[in-house]
């Protein structure tokens, strides 16, 4: 399985013939090595309504007939703006052609902030992946939680944790997370695009290291081959 940071939460995750593209937010990220007319996914996982997470989703399912993966109240957003949705709920998974997808708790808000009103959209999620016999932990956007062992239970190949702090778990909760889930290897995210969440991702894989992880930190527009 091949992982690409796009820049801040947006990463692919494929195997040569399927990519999912995870929280893609491109217009507007500072961050951004690809534009929402360029990038290319069979299908779009949203971890959640925030701007930076659901991003250009629905324009780039509209431009490439593809689903977009997301907890029900999430996917209906998106079918009453014309995508072609596949709809799932927390521990519900769905097995498809590449592979098998499950969502997971995430301690997380999930709405669509407007001018004028803030649409609810249901829970945030994050994504347990299994393709071409890797398993892949996307936490989203999450604080620490306990039920992060039962997740880890899966035995999980790659994480893709946030370390930002500020609207997510910081570095101290992120290396709890990496003992929680004891993944073979694990992406720091969530980091850098932004002032108050500006922090040095070396100091997470240090620690990381030290507890004998392997830890990939991806600049935008980096891959790593797990
Ligand atoms: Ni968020
Ligand atoms: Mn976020």
């Amino acid at each position: 399985m091949v992982i690409k940071s796009l820049g801040h939460a947006c990463y692919t995750a494929g195997d040569g013939r399927s990519a999912l593209l995870f929280d893609p937010f491109l217009e507007g990220n500072p961050e951004a090595v690809v534009g929402p007319d360029e990038v290319q996914a069979t299908a779009i996982l949203p971890s959640h309504g925030h701007s930076d997470h659901l991003g250009d989703a629905i324009p780039i399912a509209l431009r490439l007939g593809v689903p977009i993966i997301a907890p029900y109240e999430l996917a209906m957003y998106c079918q009453r703006h014309g995508a072609q949705v596949l709809p799932l709920h927390i521990g519900g998974g769905v097995d498809l052609a590449w592979g098998r997808v499950k969502l997971t708790d995430a301690t997380h808000g999930s709405a669509i902030v407007g001018d004028q009103m803030i649409e609810y959209t249901g829970p945030a999620c994050g994504f347990l992946v299994a393709m071409s016999g890797q398993t892949l932990y996307f936490a989203g956007d999450t604080g620490l939680f306990g039920d992060m062992r039962l997740i880890g239970e899966a035995g999980i190949d790659v994480a893709i944790l946030p370390i930002g702090d500020h609207f997510t778990m910081g570095i101290e909760d992120a290396v709890r997370a990496v003992e929680f889930l004891q993944p073979k290897a694990v992406i720091p995210t969530h980091y850098s695009a932004f002032e108050p969440i500006r922090k040095d991702p070396n100091l997470f894989a240090a620690r990381v290291s030290a507890m004998g992880v392997r830890c990939v930190v991806l600049s935008p527009g980096e891959e790593a081959t797990f």
